[in-house]
């Protein structure tokens, strides 16, 4: 197999070269250029397709939420135990930490999360979620098998890498911010560089696409209750109507995006939630509301929360109600800006471009939804895209969070191979200017 010829490569290097102490690869780059070729051929085997494919249905048949995947980092812990990849356990409740490589730097990290969504899945198929109302909807399973689909490729391979690659299995992607837990355990210190990639839908398989700079907004939530004086429907007089207070507030809460906002500074304001009352013929004491608030800086996102108070409670006063605004921020954290570094990029570009030609790379649009990366991102440089399923021989694919979502396992081979090749690459084209790589992983992390 080709990837041979790059393993026997790096060992000829080694015993006649003396290791390259200069920022440069010691590989021409004919040489690099193989690296992503040899890692999509080598995912591609069966023996690594069937094996990434069978994790990928047992995560699917077994879903767990944020914060609960117990499972499902067993199942992981299980598998690097078998490779014999050591790794630091538990990190933010269920998540952990991999190392493969000379325990010393550079490191880079790759990262894949692991929660399931709340939602019950309606597509039959052999390998259906189990477990009544929750459901792998996003792909975060096929993320976890890639991982360890890149892992077990690394794992054959390292002691061909020049410095670590640090594998990052995170709890809770989908609101409760796992990364930043991770991050606050110190996963990232010593770490030069992350990755990530999610599934897409949208986007056809063997096509990549991402971004340099914002690529996916700040995100929050909120919730507010609005208090009125409930009483007879047909006797208003002697009520204080929530509903139609709440249903200001709404009107209302739409004219920040649409007056307040630069129409050049893309941000949303959603209601997602309206509960109250129940009779038809009773005015209720309270109305809940709920929603998400979205911005691509740091200023449009304050300046939006601050309005989305002010608006609820001045809106709920001139109907003579009461309001009481929650943003939730301690078990649903402000997601900020996903911002791509663009020197990675610059690096996703020469790796993909080597793998799949420059023609499967989609430079994309920015998108409103939010990515827990972005904590990642926000404290070293970090790259986060999306990995293309469609197939249009097998129909139109339902997007993330739908309830008839499915994953096309014919992606997993390119994730995995893109995790190996973007880490692989990145160690060889950052070699440390004065020292060799040495150490423990222990000592180091
Ligand atoms: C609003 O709060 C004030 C002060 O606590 C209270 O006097 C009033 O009754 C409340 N109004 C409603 C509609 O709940
Ligand atoms: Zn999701
Ligand atoms: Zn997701």
């Amino acid at each position: 197999m080709g990837f041979c010829k790059w393993v026997s490569l790096i060992f000829i290097l080694h015993m006649f070269v003396p290791t390259p102490v200069s920022s440069d690869s010691s590989l021409s780059p004919e040489e690099l250029a193989k690296i992503p070729v040899n890692f999509l051929d080598h995912a591609k085997t069966p023996e690594v397709v069937d094996w990434m494919v069978g994790i990928r249905r047992t995560l699917h048949e077994n879903p767990e939420l944020g914060f609960e995947e117990f499972e499902t980092s067993k199942l992981i812990r299980a598998e690097l135990d078998k490779m014999g990849i050591p790794y630091k356990y538990p990190i933010a409740v269920t998540g952990l930490i991999g190392f493969i490589g000379t325990g010393g730097p550079p490191f880079v990290a790759i990262r894949a999360d692991m929660d399931a969504l709340a939602m019950q899945e309606i597509v039959e198929w052999e390998h259906k979620s189990k477990v009544p109302g929750k459901m792998h909807a996003c792909g975060h399973d096929a993320h976890v098998a890639m991982l360890l689909g890149a892992a077990k490729m690394l794992q054959e391979h390292r002691h061909d890498l020049q410095g670590t690659v640090v594998l990052v299995f995170q709890p809770a992607e989908e609101g409760g911010g796992g990364a930043k837990k991770m991050l606050e355990a110190g996963v990232l210190e010593n770490v030069d560089a992350i990755f990530g990639l999610h599934v897409a839908a949208d986007r056809p398989i063997g096509k990549v696409a991402s971004r340099p700079g914002p690529l996916l907004a700040a995100s929050g939530f909120f919730e507010a209750v609005i208090s009125g004086k409930g009483g007879h429907a047909a006797i208003p007089q002697h009520t204080i109507d929530p509903i139609l207070a709440a249903s200001n507030v709404i009107v209302s809460l739409q004219h920040l995006v649409s007056r307040e906002a630069d129409p050049l500074d893309s941000q949303v304001v959603t209601v997602a939630k309206f509960q109250g009352g129940g009779a038809f013929n009773v005015i209720p004491d309270s109305v809940t509301i709920g929603g998400t608030f979205r911005a691509f800086s740091k200023e449009s996102f304050v300046q939006l929360k601050q309005r989305i108070e002010e608006v609820i409670l001045g809106q709920a006063s001139v109907q003579r109600c009461n309001a009481t605004v929650d943003f939730h921020a301690n078990d649903r954290p402000f997601y900020p800006v996903t911002v791509n570094n663009k020197d990675l990029h610059k690096h996703f570009q020469n790796v993909v471009g080597d793998m799949l030609g420059a023609h499967n790379i989609i430079e994309m649009q920015p998108l409103m939804g939010g990515e827990d990366f972005s904590f990642f991102a926000e404290e070293i440089p970090g790259y986060f895209f999306y990995l293309g399923m469609n197939d249009e021989t097998l129909g139109q694919l339902e997007s993330g969070h739908s309830p008839n979502f499915k994953v096309n396992e014919d992606a997993l081979p390119y994730g995995a191979a893109l995790h190996a090749s973007l880490a692989t690459r990145y160690l060889l084209e950052n070699q440390p200017k004065s020292t060799l790589p040495t150490g423990s992983v222990h000592d180091e992390l």
